[in-house]
């Protein structure tokens, strides 16, 4: 089944994008505001619509190989050591899907300085790569202060790195990109969404097929499994299962092209959590607790933003909801909760029984039975996928050794 969803594929990506951006301080706008910054000297340069198609899916997944809250804080700074690693990172995450062939590259050589060698790249790509390294230093120079305030300030520090880090020539092409007072003022604008989006007219038609929009659900399926070594394969897992349950409950095809997704991203919200609260051996605090709690709000809140991502944002988002309305965060009941959210619920649940954790082993058979029929009786999980599982047992039994192999 190779389904077509067709929607914005702008709008997926912006809204995948904002997962990127949490940080110890909390949520930034740093890939947007990048964006819109690239855009506008794009805008400047008359590149082509293609061509600000391009630089917006690398701009807006740019940072996409800078994973823990200890990462990104570095690339907060003006002079960052070692920036390849996120670029040779990010390239790795992006290569092999078509569709962001040119991103990937792009991406890989967006801290490259025009005063070293240059790159093995062609020199279309490069434009873009350097648009999108100045962009990126503009947007870490800004602080919360008044905006208009700042843009002397933020100019004059910028100004000094053409001809080291960018060609001399973008100097005035910067100049006069940001003489506009509506260039700052876009920027702390709460429609900067709908502005970046206003930039990319005429719109490329793009269709996605079922499969492209897995393989971009993979790329942060293993973004949110290598924030924590415990987690390892979690997100693959949950997908394999959640579709095996799918089926076997009988979803159509398109609706299984569905499931695998929600599966695939149903902790996308854990981009917002510490690491050190993931990764936490022993008891949580009920302060950590909470952090732990938030992660489903946001994996809604993202996934609900894009069109037409409605019914996988609830499938992914409520597997910590229980049928007696005690689950988080949301407190939905069982009068309330699709089989969908049901499926994510329970397949999240044997996953992370049967899989290996640092401090144990994954449980055997009749141990995951024990639990999950006492969740049924606890009125915490649908008892029919709960029975649907335990009597295809070696199947799931195999998804799950076929994964971790
Ligand atoms: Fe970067
Ligand atoms: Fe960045
Ligand atoms: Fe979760």
């Amino acid at each position: 089944m190779n389904a077509i969803f067709s929607f914005n594929v702008t709008r997926l990506l912006a809204a995948l994008s904002m997962s990127l951006d949490y940080t110890r301080e909390g949520l930034t706008s740093h890939h947007r505001r990048v964006t819109y910054i690239a855009l506008s000297l794009g805008q400047k340069m008359n590149l082509s619509s293609e061509k600000m198609y391009t630089l917006f899916c690398a701009s807006t997944l740019h940072d996409i190989g800078a994973i823990t809250f200890a990462d990104k804080h570095k690339l907060a700074n003006i002079e960052i050591v070692s920036p390849e690693v996120h670029c040779e990172k990010g390239y790795q995450f992006l290569k092999g899907m078509s569709q962001f062939h040119h991103s990937a590259l792009i991406i890989r050589h967006h801290h490259h300085r025009w005063n070293q060698p240059a790159p093995d790249i062609d020199s279309d790509l490069l434009t873009l790569s350097y648009l999108i390294h100045l962009a990126d230093r503009i947007e870490v120079l800004l602080t919360p202060s008044y905006i208009l305030s700042q843009r002397k300030c933020v100019i004059d520090k910028i100004r000094k790195l053409f001809g080291s880090y960018f060609p001399p020539e973008y100097e005035d092409l910067l100049l006069e990109t940001v003489k506009k007072e509506s260039f700052w003022l876009d920027l702390e604008s709460i429609y900067l969404d709908n502005i970046i989006e206003n930039m990319l007219i005429p719109t490329p038609h793009i269709e996605m097929r079922s499969q492209e929009i897995k393989d971009i659900a993979s790329i942060f399926a293993s973004i949110i499994d290598s924030k924590s070594r415990f987690t390892h394969r979690h997100s693959s897992l949950v997908c394999a299962t959640s579709k095996e349950l799918a089926r076997l409950a009988g979803f159509s095809g398109e609706q299984t092209a569905q499931m695998e997704v929600a599966g695939l991203l149903h902790d996308l919200g854990k981009l917002s959590v510490p690491e050190s609260i993931l990764e936490k051996q022993g008891s949580l605090t009920p302060e950590e607790y909470d952090f732990i709690k938030q992660h489903t709000y946001h994996t809604y809140h993202i996934l609900n933003h894009i069109p037409g991502f409605s019914t996988i944002a609830e499938w992914a988002a409520y597997h910590h909801e229980r049928l007696d309305g005690c689950g988080y965060p949301f407190h939905i009941d069982g009068a309330s909760l699709s089989t969908g959210s049901r499926i994510v619920a329970v397949a999240d649940i044997f996953s992370a029984l049967a899989e290996d954790r640092p401090y144990r082993l994954g449980m055997k058979q009749e141990k995951i039975t024990d639990i999950l029929q006492k969740m049924v009786k606890g009125k915490g999980i649908d008892g029919d996928l709960a029975t649907l599982l335990l009597d295809h047992y070696d199947t799931f039994d195999h998804l799950k050794n076929s994964l971790s192999s």
